[in-house]
């Protein structure tokens, strides 16, 4: 899970001083997709640190402390998921050193913690909080009592911590600077206008400033309002005018725009995003498909949703190129650690491009000498910058934690990349890629009729699972893996318990649980298994089932059978695994609001997990 880090640094010209407490407070509103149990913020002010932090909400934890009434001109914020130590006001961040004068906020795991927390309490440092985390605080502390400036102080903390960080730390000493390091966890700068921010993730700032700099795994610096100091892994100070990038996200892509939650939004962009990642495709997947083609085996890594969109690249370079993948889940990579090396492809799929449990298994994959292509939404993250290659989707930021448009838009990529493979490899003639080619591009266009013509019918059947304990969701072929997306939808932002099985599977153990009422959802392709979904639909039916199905039109023998159908046109399944998507998409989100949920922030989860 990711706790969120938000640091702003600005000039006393940019107004009265708790102008800046307000922004990080708004900058932590973006994070909170991430999920949390507690916030706080620290600021300098009058040559001490000011500190409010509580656990809840940060709409009620402002309303108890008033987080953003905070004084000050350099405020660091964070938003905590706890790990070491309960969710509580004090185990929140920031913490302070026994100084008072230094104060830290952090997203990862210090390792070597308790070690650190020994050493430190012999020499009387005293501890406040059950974390990790306030190791860094007293470890500064030491190195300035030791005669140290602030940063070298901070160097010299961090050479003594094992694990993963995304640090912000300010000490009064040096009251304009936010000092920051990074490994394995996310941090992004921002550069603005005698203002300038560090974050966990790009909309924290993005109504300030588009100009951002993604800091590498063990860079680390500090910036003052108006300059930036960045060092390499080697000590080596970075030239960070070269570093600068202008991202093409706009504010208003970063907030609901009038509708109730970021999920239905980002749902209802799909055509945009997709015809955003159409384009350009042809000429990035030419490189990977060349890769893919000289290699010896070709695996798939990812987790979640991700892994669904894994399994349908993975299914199409099977039929259509011939080609024996294999999908491995990320965090299961280690079973692959000697058999995956060189001469292999990999194919990482994430949309933050931060997912530890996939950093660390491409890290492995490459090491042994295997090539990796990544999949991901977010330009310059860690993914894609330890791949030998990246083919981007192109939906805009995501924030709602479900996953939506990001896998349509990985769907896409995969499928197009199949294609070429396919091409290149001469299992498909030109004619018929063309062929599948452009009903690919016709994505766009049927997730717009899809979501104009089923709103009203998936909302009426979302509400009727809300009282359902569980679910089926039974495909076939490359129906499969949007069964199994569809399943995870449902289960992480409506809380029911739902399970995706292969259709012929489904007699072998699961149809036991099936009782009158009990919804299964058939995902009926206009493929080779069509008829043999029917035979499905009516062994569970025979059980008292509540059928839903998605079909294609003209199966009216199917439709029949069916308690309620959604029925789409007659697609290739290549294209069809896009539009079935998005009436999964939309039960689940209906049958979460239904239920009272907030499908954007949904319990116990994150949208980037930081932590293996
Ligand atoms: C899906 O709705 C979840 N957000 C989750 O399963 C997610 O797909 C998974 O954590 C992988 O994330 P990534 O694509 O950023 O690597």
């Amino acid at each position: 899970m990711a706790c969120g880090i938000i640091g702003v640094t600005a000039r006393k010209s940019q107004g009265s001083p708790s102008r800046i407490a307000e922004i990080v407070k708004k900058g932590l509103e973006k994070l909170e997709y991430r999920g949390y149990d507690s916030v706080g913020v620290a600021a300098i002010y009058d040559n001490r640190i000011l500190v409010r932090k509580g656990k809840g909400k940060i709409s009620e934890v402002n309303r108890r402390i008033k987080l953003d009434r905070v004084l000050g001109w350099t405020v660091i914020g964070h938003t905590r998921w706890a790990t070491h130590g309960a969710p509580s006001d004090i185990n929140a961040h920031p913490h302070t050193d026994c100084s008072g004068k230094i104060a830290v906020v952090h997203n990862g795991i210090i390792q070597n913690y308790v070690e650190l927390k020994k050493e430190l309490t012999a020499k009387g440092h005293r501890f406040q909080s059950e974390t990790d985390t306030e190791v860094l605080a007293h470890l500064i502390e030491e190195y300035l009592k030791k005669g140290n400036e602030v940063f070298h102080a901070f160097k010299k903390a961090l050479k003594r911590i094992k694990g993963s960080y995304a640090f912000g730390v300010i000490a009064v000493d040096e009251p304009d600077k936010i000092f920051f390091a990074r490994k394995d966890s996310p941090l992004v700068i921002g550069i603005g206008r005698d203002m300038n921010f560090i974050a966990s993730d790009i909309p924290a700032f993005l109504e300030y400033t588009r100009d951002v700099i993604i800091v590498y795994d063990e860079e680390l610096g500090y910036i003052t309002p108006d300059s930036v100091y960045l060092e390499d892994e080697n000590g080596i100070p970075v030239n960070v005018k070269m570093r600068i990038r202008k991202i093409d996200w706009t504010p208003d892509m970063a907030k609901k725009e009038g509708y109730p939650h970021f999920m239905i939004k980002e749902i209802h962009e799909q055509p945009r995003a997709l015809r955003d990642t159409l384009r350009g495709l042809d000429e990035s997947v030419g490189e990977a498909s060349k890769l893919i083609l000289e290699a010896r085996k070709v695996y798939f890594v990812a987790a979640g949703t991700s892994y669904h969109a894994c399994l349908v690249g993975d299914y199409l370079l099977n039929i259509l190129a011939g080609i024996p993948s294999f999908s491995i889940i990320s965090s299961e990579y280690k079973k692959y650690r000697r058999s995956i090396g060189e001469g292999d492809v990999v194919i990482a799929v994430s949309q933050s491009g931060e997912t530890i449990d996939t950093l660390m298994a491409i890290r492995v994959f490459k090491k042994n000498g295997a090539k990796i292509i990544s999949v991901s939404n977010v330009v310059d993250s860690a993914i894609p910058r330890e791949s030998n290659y990246t083919i981007y989707t192109r939906a805009g930021p995501e924030i709602g934690v479900a996953a939506t448009k990001t896998f349509t838009t990985q769907i896409l990529v995969l499928s197009w990349l199949s294609l070429s493979v396919a091409e290149k490899g001469g299992k498909l003639t030109e004619n018929e890629a063309r062929k599948m080619r452009d009903s690919l591009r016709k994505a766009p266009l049927l997730v717009s009729d899809i979501l104009a013509r089923y709103e009203g019918v998936t909302k009426k059947l979302g509400e009727e699972l809300m009282n359902s304990r569980s679910a089926f969701y039974l495909g076939r072929g490359i129906g499969l893996p949007i069964a199994m997306e569809g399943a995870l939808k449902l289960k992480e932002i409506a809380y029911i318990h739902a399970e995706a099985y292969p259709a012929g599977e489904s007699k072998h153990g699961p149809i036991a649980l099936v009782e009158p009422g009990f919804p299964v959802v058939f995902l009926i392709f206009e493929d080779e298994w069509k008829r043999h979904m029917l035979g499905n639909i009516e062994e569970m039916k025979a059980r008292g089932a509540y059928a839903i199905g998605i079909i294609p039109e003209e199966s009216e023998f199917i439709e029949e059978r069916l308690d309620k159908a959604i029925v789409v046109p007659k697609l290739k399944p290549i294209v069809g695994t896009i539009v079935y998507s998005v009436p999964l998409q939309l039960i689940a989100y209906y049958a979460a609001v239904a239920r009272g949920y907030d499908p954007d922030k949904p319990r116990n989860l994150a949208k980037t997990v930081t932590v293996e």
